[in-house]
């Protein structure tokens, strides 16, 4: 899908059947189709008016993950559209361009809801990324990636239940990408940008190609990065975003594949043992004359930068688990320092325009960290100089050792709050959330 869909959106989200394999249906959700959604792309001074009906037969909601706009708009869990009603935001397009997504927000339904399919991109545009030359032709040089894992039975997707799945979030045994097993994609012999979001549930990606070529890294979750980051390898984790630059002028096929998941120590000990064992995540085949591919600008953008000294307070963040009260299967097993979300609470209030510093720290797993209607730099990470990885303006951010973030709050929330959480969807539906108004 690649319609411009500028001023005005309409996305249904609706109950449908998807074919994964041959003759082989499974019940699913999705927005105007079956599965997943339309990718919308909007450009920076819009004003999109979208229109979200609900056909599901149950609550839902509709949260832009990375859109820099006031909490009314944000379609968080209070932002309840009922089945059979329609929810007519109007969304202020204010920010550099940018790979973001939308996904169903609703309390305690959030996990189940984005596995059976409500979940799309959002590409931002504007006029400054274009004028650096990037492939940028929708589905032939510039390719969105939907990165996910899903359980099938006899070739029909099964919902995994239970302790474990609660504990690990939801995983499976096959990736989809785009909604497709096994897919492989036709790119041009040149440079491509591949336009990766890791939108599992729970399943951390650590991306390479099969032949160890080198790739660009240029856009993190909040748009590009300053300069071009040449690498081999990139981890993903649960609601991440990453813009890369691939050179396929050699004409040589070569598959884009990810090591095992390494959510916990156990499973990270467990890895290291059983070596390094890669699953193919897509093929690609070079196809056409070749072309040289075009030079990477040195610099792709320049942030205005915040200096910690910026910062008027400090606040602490810590994931935590309660493992006696997961062993009892009762709900609210997981929180943020030991409170589980209540919709009825403040946790934090914030003034607007404010610079803070967060640090963020995990017990037990590691948990992507999001917070809603910010983008953040990473100070440090374990009491040192961030890795390579932390770079850039972020919304979501790999917490195992502890971080510091340093955030500025841009975007009112004064009527509906904003959420920071876990991206692991059944943490943050079991409790690993909170949320802050901005006043
Ligand atoms: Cu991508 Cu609060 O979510
Ligand atoms: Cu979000
Ligand atoms: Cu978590």
């Amino acid at each position: 899908d690649a319609r411009d869909h500028g001023q005005s959106i309409s996305l249904k989200a609706q109950p449908g059947k998807t074919s994964f394999y041959p003759g082989r249906e499974s019940e699913t959700l999705g927005y105007n189709g079956s599965y997943l959604g339309p990718t919308l792309r909007v450009h920076r001074g819009d004003d999109v008016e979208v229109a979200v009906s609900n056909t599901l037969g149950e609550d839902t909601t509709v949260h832009w993950h990375g859109l820099l706009i006031p909490g009314e708009l944000d379609g968080g869990p209070h932002q309840t559209i009922a089945n059979g009603a329609t929810w007519r935001p109007v969304l202020p397009i204010r920010q550099p361009a940018a790979t973001l997504w939308y996904h169903s927000h609703a309390h305690g339904r959030t996990a189940e809801q984005v596995y059976a399919g409500l979940a799309g991109l959002m590409i931002v545009t504007d006029d400054e990324e274009k004028a650096l030359g990037l492939p940028s032709e929708y589905g032939i040089d510039d390719i969105p990636l939907v990165l996910q894992d899903r359980q099938f039975e006899e070739g029909i997707l099964a919902i995994p239940q239970g302790m474990m799945t609660m504990m690990h979030g939801r995983q499976g045994d096959t990736l989809v990408v785009n909604g497709t097993v096994n897919p492989f994609a036709r790119v041009p012999r040149r440079r491509v940008r591949l336009r990766l979001l890791n939108g599992a549930n729970a399943r951390f990606f650590n991306l390479s190609f099969s032949d160890g070529r080198a790739f660009h890294w240029v856009a993190s979750e909040g748009g590009l990065l300053e300069s071009p980051v040449e690498l081999r390898s990139l981890h993903l984790a649960p609601g991440e975003r990453a813009e890369i630059l691939v050179d396929f002028s050699d004409g040589r096929p070569a598959t884009l594949e990810t090591g095992q998941n390494a959510s916990t120590a156990m499973m990270r000990m467990m890895s290291r043992t059983a070596g390094a064992e890669k699953e193919a995540v897509v093929r690609f085949a070079p196809q056409g004359a070749e072309a040289s591919p075009v030079q990477i600008p040195d610099q792709l953008s320049s942030h205005a930068h915040l200096e910690a000294s910026q910062a008027i307070r400090r606040r602490h963040f810590e994931m935590t688990m309660d493992m006696r009260q997961m062993m009892s299967g009762r709900s609210g097993s997981f929180g943020i320092n030991g409170r589980s979300f209540d919709r009825g609470r403040i946790d934090q209030r914030i003034g607007l325009g404010d610079v803070e510093i967060w640090e963020v720290s995990s017990a037990m797993m590691v948990h992507p960290f999001h917070i809603h209607g910010v983008h953040f730099t990473v100070l440090s990470r374990n009491g040192s100089l961030p890795d390579v990885r932390d770079r850039g303006l972020r919304d979501t951010i790999v917490v195992q050792e502890p971080v510091e973030l340093l955030v500025k709050f841009t975007q009112p929330a004064e009527t509906l709050p904003f959420m920071y959480h876990c991206h692991i969807l059944e943490h943050e539906d079991n409790g690993m959330m909170g949320q802050f108004s901005v006043s």
